[in-house]
């Protein structure tokens, strides 16, 4: 037991320093090629740095699932329960504060509020990523902290802020983490993500291998690569982070529609600022400096003339 704790142990730090080598030997070639004006790797000193360091951190995480011990049936109940969070103990402020919420089973819940109101870190916070400091998260009434987090991530799709795309092709990024890739299910993804046009354009269309060492894609088409993605899990809560922030207003009004259409039977929770991902939510709430300030349909805070009335007014002055 104890020697094999210690070969793990030798062997992780082995394949850590042999990663460290790498990088620095990549480094050095970087740097060359920069001051040879040639180089053409999006990857910087910095950031592979920093992704050696992540890995070490990933490598000394405890397993998250120790501390749960109930599985995850059907989602009925996603509840938030006077939730308040920090991301640094020794700050004062709260970047979530108290806020209690019920998210609709099989509904669309908008989140809306301005830049840096928490509308991110909320999400994170309802996918385990953090822990609040206050307050409970209940889904089918457990506590958060005591399900298997892998199954209750399992049954969410997500597209984050930060969402990435691998050095693969289209086909192989839409199916991610599954074991068999159906490609009938990878276009079925793709259409209701309004990508498919695009991807019917590329060299090898679904076999185009795109990433750091194939494709670039626009924002916009990375971003519906990534909706793409999530739909193909087929989860029964999809959540999208400003997932149609780079596309244009045609292009993100087809995929609310497709949404609307295909994905009735969909937990959705969206963060958005345009008002036509919004409009037809059934709950939109608003969020400011952490606080759940509004709470209601489109028409209904409308009527209340508060914060989201001044965001829409706003927004249709500006266009
Ligand atoms: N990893 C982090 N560490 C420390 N502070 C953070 C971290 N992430 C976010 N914050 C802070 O928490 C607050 C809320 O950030 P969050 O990203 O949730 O806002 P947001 O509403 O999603 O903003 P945006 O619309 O710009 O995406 C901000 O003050 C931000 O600076
Ligand atoms: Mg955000």
């Amino acid at each position: 037991m104890l020697l094999e704790l210690v070969s793990n142990i030798f062997i992780r730090d082995s394949i850590l320093e042999i990663l460290k080598r790498i990088g620095n030997a990549y480094s050095k070639y970087y740097e060359i090629k920069t001051n040879e004006k040639l180089c053409i790797f999006p990857l910087t000193k910095d950031v592979f740095k920093k992704s050696l360091d992540r890995l070490s951190e990933i490598q000394n995480k405890e397993d998250e699932n120790l501390n749960g011990n109930v599985g995850v049936d059907i989602i009925k109940q996603i509840c938030l329960n006077s939730i308040s969070f920090k991301y640094f103990q020794s700050s004062s402020k709260f970047v979530i504060n108290n806020i209690s919420l019920n998210i609709p089973i099989n509904k669309t819940t908008a989140i809306v509020g301005q830049s840096g109101s928490g509308k991110t870190t909320l999400i994170k916070i309802l996918l385990g990523f953090y822990t609040p400091q206050k307050g409970n998260i209940y889904i089918n009434g457990y506590n958060l902290e005591s399900l298997f987090i892998d199954q209750w991530r399992d049954k969410c799709g997500s597209v984050l802020q930060d969402g990435f795309i691998f050095s693969s092709t289209v086909a192989e990024n839409i199916a991610l983490g599954t074991k068999r890739l159906d490609i009938d299910r990878v276009k079925y993804a793709s259409k209701i993500a309004c990508a498919d046009e695009f991807i019917s354009l590329l060299p090898n269309k679904y076999n185009t291998r795109i990433g750091n060492t194939g494709i670039q894609l626009s924002g916009g088409q990375k971003q519906r690569l990534l909706i793409a993605r999530a739909i193909y899990k087929d989860p029964e809560v999809l959540i999208f982070d400003e997932a149609t922030s780079h596309l244009d207003t045609e292009n993100e009004k087809n995929i609310m529609l497709n949404f609307e259409k295909y994905l009735k039977n969909k937990t959705i929770i969206v963060i958005a600022h345009r008002l036509s991902t919004v409009v037809n939510a059934d709950k939109i709430i608003y969020l400011d400096k952490g606080q759940m300030t509004e709470e209601g349909t489109h028409s209904s805070l409308l009527r209340k003339k508060g914060s989201y009335y001044n965001l829409i007014k706003n927004q249709l002055q500006n266009n």
